[in-house]
C-alpha cells in the first residue's frame, strides 16, 4: 500500500480498531508497514536490525522475512509471550542497556515504545551507541497530546489522568494497564524535536506522522496543532560518524 495514502491509512486505523479481537491481523499488518518505512531508507538484505521493545515479535519476523538479521529485546516477558510462545532467537533486556557491542547495528528499531520509557534522552543514547555510523534510527511514540495518548483511557486522558481512569475501570471493570509515571510518560512533538536536533550524533532524516494520509511531513512543523494532529510521531534518524575522544597524552616535559 502506497504510503502516504488514503487507502493505506484507512486499512491501519480499522486494523487498530479490531486489535482486540484480530491482534495477528492488527500486528501483522502494521509490522509489513513499518518495515516497508525502514526500507525506503536502506536496505534490509542480510542488515543487522535490533527491534527494541518488540514484544510478540510480529516486526522481527517481518524484517526477517525481507532478509535482514534481526534480534529482539524486550524487558517484559508478559510482552515477549503475547502470542504463545517467545519468539525465537529473542533476548529479555531494557532499551537503557542494551547487551550490544557499540556499532552493532545497521538498523534499531523502536515501535511504540518512547513514551513508555521515564527518560527518553538516555534511551535515546543507547540506541545512538548500539548503531553503525551511517546506519539507521526508527523510533515511533504516540505523543500525549494525540487523541490516542492515553492509550486504553484515550480520548478521556484530555479530560485528566485519575478521571480517564476511573471511567476506564466503571466500564470495563479491569484497571487501566497503562499509568502515567509508572509505564507511560507524557511526551510532546516540539521539545522531542528539539532535543533531537541538538545532538550531534544523529541527523534528522525525517519527522513525520506515522499514519496520516495527507502531508504526514508537514503536520509535524506546525506548533500546537502537531502536538495533536500528529496523532503518532515517527521518527528517522541517521547515525553520524561524531569523532571519538582523542586521548589527552601529557606532554613530555623538555630538558
Ligand atoms: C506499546 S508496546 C509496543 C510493542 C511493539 N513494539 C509494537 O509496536 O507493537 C511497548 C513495548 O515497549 C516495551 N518497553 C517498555 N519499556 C522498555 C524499555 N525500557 N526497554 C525496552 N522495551 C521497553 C514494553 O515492554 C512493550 O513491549
Amino acid at each position: 500500500m502506497r504510503d502516504p495514502s488514503l487507502r493505506r491509512s484507512l486499512a491501519l486505523f480499522r486494523a487498530f480498531l479490531r486489535e482486540q479481537h484480530d491482534p495477528e491481523h492488527c500486528y501483522s499488518l502494521l509490522a509489513r508497514d513499518a518495515v516497508a518505512q525502514v526500507a525506503l531508507h536502506i536496505g534490509l538484505e542480510g542488515r543487522i536490525v535490533v527491534d527494541v521493545g518488540g514484544a510478540g515479535g510480529h516486526f522481527t519476523e517481518e524484517f526477517r522475512r525481507q532478509g535482514a538479521h534481526c534480534y529482539l529485546f524486550e524487558p517484559d516477558t508478559r510482552a515477549l509471550m503475547s502470542r504463545g510462545h517467545i519468539p525465537e532467537g529473542a533476548v529479555s533486556a531494557d532499551g537503557y542497556l542494551l547487551p550490544l557491542r557499540d556499532a552493532a547495528a545497521d538498523v534499531y528499531f523502536s515501535s511504540n515504545v518512547l513514551e513508555h520509557v521515564a527518560d527518553p534522552e538516555t534511551f535515546l543514547s543507547e540506541a545512538v551507541r548500539v548503531t553503525k555510523p551511517g546506519g539507521l534510527i526508527y523510533l515511533s511514540c504516540t505523543n500525549w497530546l494525540s487523541p490516542w495518548g492515553g492509550h486504553e483511557t484515550a480520548p478521556w486522558h484530555y479530560l485528566g489522568t485519575d478521571r480517564a481512569r476511573a471511567r476506564y475501570l466503571r466500564r470495563t471493570g479491569r484497571e487501566a494497564k497503562h499509568k502515567v509515571g509508572v509505564n507511560l510518560f507524557p511526551l510532546h512533538v516540539g521539545p522531542t524535536l528539539r532535543q533531537i536536533r541538538a545532538r550531534q550524533d544523529v541527523l534528522l532524516v525525517s519527522a513525520r506522522s506515522r499514519y496520516w494520509p495527507f502531508l504526514p511531513g508537514a503536520i509535524t512543523r506546525i506548533p500546537g496543532l502537531r502536538e495533536i494532529a500528529t496523532w503518532n510521531l515517527l521518527l528517522i534518524l541517521r547515525r553520524t560518524s561524531t569523532p571519538t575522544a582523542q586521548p589527552n597524552f601529557p606532554r613530555k616535559a623538555r630538558a
